[in-house]
Formats: structure tokens, C-alpha cells, sequence
């Protein structure tokens, strides 16, 4: 049985009397220790599934089974998300701004609050050693620090409970190249490492195609096109996957200059 598994997933969203259908019917799956990447255009619905995964955002219908347990439906068990996290685009998403890193980073660790104080705190500083960070950064802010910083802040918050699934939504998107790239480093080492799936939200195909082992494609709420990294990106079946893969090359270019 795989990990993470959505079937025939709809969301309406209501908004000033008129509905507006974002997803139309969504299945994937993905399995413990794999990395599936989800691509499309903005407003084609990724944040929306990503969301609903983790109990942001309700479903209108479909289902979503994690790890065993139904987690749409009205009786959601509480504890069936303790071992998904989520990482955001924005770290501020992640940490409020007021808060102290070391506070926030802790946070990750709410399901495990039988740990005494000090054992959370040396997990702590251990994770932050882990993906980078210096030990004084506990008592820094957030809008101190590096936007790379700061994703290295919020991935160490989301896996001090080693996650089965880690959900990343556009986490480098406000990166610059090199920066994303130590990042990907970042969570490769530590998926050999602690052995989570990944479902991998992302407009950068190139990031995709190094981290990802599956991607799926979307278009306007619907799967269009999935496939083993490789194959699908090699030889795409439609015409809107091409463009998305092109429109990534003319990207790079651009900012190579
Ligand atoms: N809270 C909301 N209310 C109304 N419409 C929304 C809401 N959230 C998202 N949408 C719409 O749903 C569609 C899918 O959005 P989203 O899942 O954020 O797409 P993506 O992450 O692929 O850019 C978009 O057209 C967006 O405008
Ligand atoms: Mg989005």
C-alpha cells in the first residue's frame, strides 16, 4: 500500500456567490521513501492538493488516505498527520516573525512534547547543526537571516520528528540558483539519511528532474501526463508539458544572461 494515496480528489472553492472548481477529479499516490515531484502553471491547483494533504484546506470530494487512515471525511483521526510536514515557499509561512528560530524550530516537535526540555533542545541544536545553521540562531528572527537561512531553519523544524512525508511547496522559489542548489543537496542527503517520501511542489523542472523519481503534471486541476522523471521529460506525450519544460530552459538562459 503506498503512503500517501489521493483518489478522485474535487475542491470547489466559494468566493462572492460564484464557485470555482480548482480541482476536478485528482488521483496520485506516493510511496514511503519516494520522491514524487508535482508540476504545472500557477493556479493549475498544486497548492491546493498540498494543502489539503495536510489539513489546511477541506475537500469538496475524493478521498486521501495517509499512512492507513482516511483523512478526508468528517471523523479525521488528530493524530493521522503527525508524521507528514510541510515546508512553505515563504519562511515566514514557517516562523512568525516575533518569534525567536530556536522557539519556532522547536515547535516541529509539539507531537513529541513528552520529551523533557532538555532532549528537545539538544534535538534541536543537533538538527540545526544537521542542515547548516549555527547553534546562535536559536535567538535570532526570522527577518534576520538569509531567505536560504531560513529554508535551512524551516526544514530543520520540519524534520526533527523525521517525517514519513515532507510536502515542500515551491520552497526555492524565492531562492537564487546556487541557493537552490545547496538547498536540493540539503534534502537529498538527509532523504538517504532519514528515508522520507517527498511530494515535491515545483515550477523549477530542472530541480525536479534532479531530486524527483515520479512527477506528475497538472493543468487546471488534472493530471495530465505522470511519468518516471526521466521518460517524461525526455519524451513528453502532450504539447503542455513541452511548453512548461521549454519555458524552464528559456528561464535559465535568462538568468544566465
Ligand atoms: N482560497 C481560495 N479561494 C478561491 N480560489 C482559490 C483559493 N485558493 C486557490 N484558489 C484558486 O484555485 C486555483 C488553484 O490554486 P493553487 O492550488 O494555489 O494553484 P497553484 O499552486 O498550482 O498555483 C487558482 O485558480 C486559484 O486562484
Ligand atoms: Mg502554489
Amino acid at each position: 500500500m503506498s503512503l500517501l494515496s489521493i483518489e478522485n480528489l474535487t475542491k470547489d472553492y466559494s468566493t462572492g456567490g460564484k464557485t470555482f472548481s480548482a480541482l476536478h477529479g485528482v488521483s496520485l499516490y506516493v510511496n514511503g521513501n519516494e520522491c514524487v515531484g508535482l508540476i504545472g502553471e500557477s493556479g493549475s491547483g498544486k497548492s491546493t492538493i498540498a494543502n489539503i494533504v495536510a489539513g489546511r484546506v477541506s475537500a469538496t470530494g475524493g478521498t486521501v488516505t495517509y499512512d492507513g487512515s482516511l483523512l478526508t471525511g468528517k471523523r479525521v483521526e488528530r493524530s493521522a498527520r503527525n508524521t507528514m510536514q510541510m515546508v512553505f515557499q515563504s519562511p515566514t509561512d514557517s516562523f512568525s516573525p516575533r518569534m525567536r528560530l530556536g522557539k519556532g524550530i522547536r515547535e516541529g516537535l509539539r507531537y513529541l512534547s513528552d520529551l523533557p526540555k532538555s532532549e528537545q533542545e539538544a534535538l534541536v541544536e543537533e538538527t540545526m547543526r544537521r542542515v547548516g545553521l549555527p547553534i546562535e540562531y536559536k535567538s535570532k528572527h526570522v527577518t534576520e537571516i538569509s531567505g536560504g537561512e531560513a529554508q535551512r531553519a524551516a526544514i530543520a523544524r520540519a524534520v526533527l520528528i523525521r517525517p514519513k512525508l515532507l510536502i515542500c511547496d515551491e520552497i526555492t522559489s524565492a531562492l537564487d540558483a546556487e541557493v537552490q542548489e545547496q538547498l536540493i543537496e540539503l534534502l537529498k542527503e538527509l532523504k538517504r539519511e532519514m528515508g522520507m517520501a517527498f511530494l515535491f511542489i515545483s515550477h523549477d523542472i530542472r530541480l525536479v528532474r534532479s531530486f524527483c523519481d515520479r512527477v506528475y503534471v497538472m493543468r487546471e486541476g488534472v493530471i495530465v501526463e505522470q511519468g518516471g522523471v526521466r521518460s517524461l521529460f525526455e519524451h513528453p506525450e502532450e504539447d503542455y508539458t513541452r511548453r512548461l519544460i521549454e519555458a524552464s530552459y528559456l528561464q535559465d538562459a535568462e538568468c544566465e544572461g
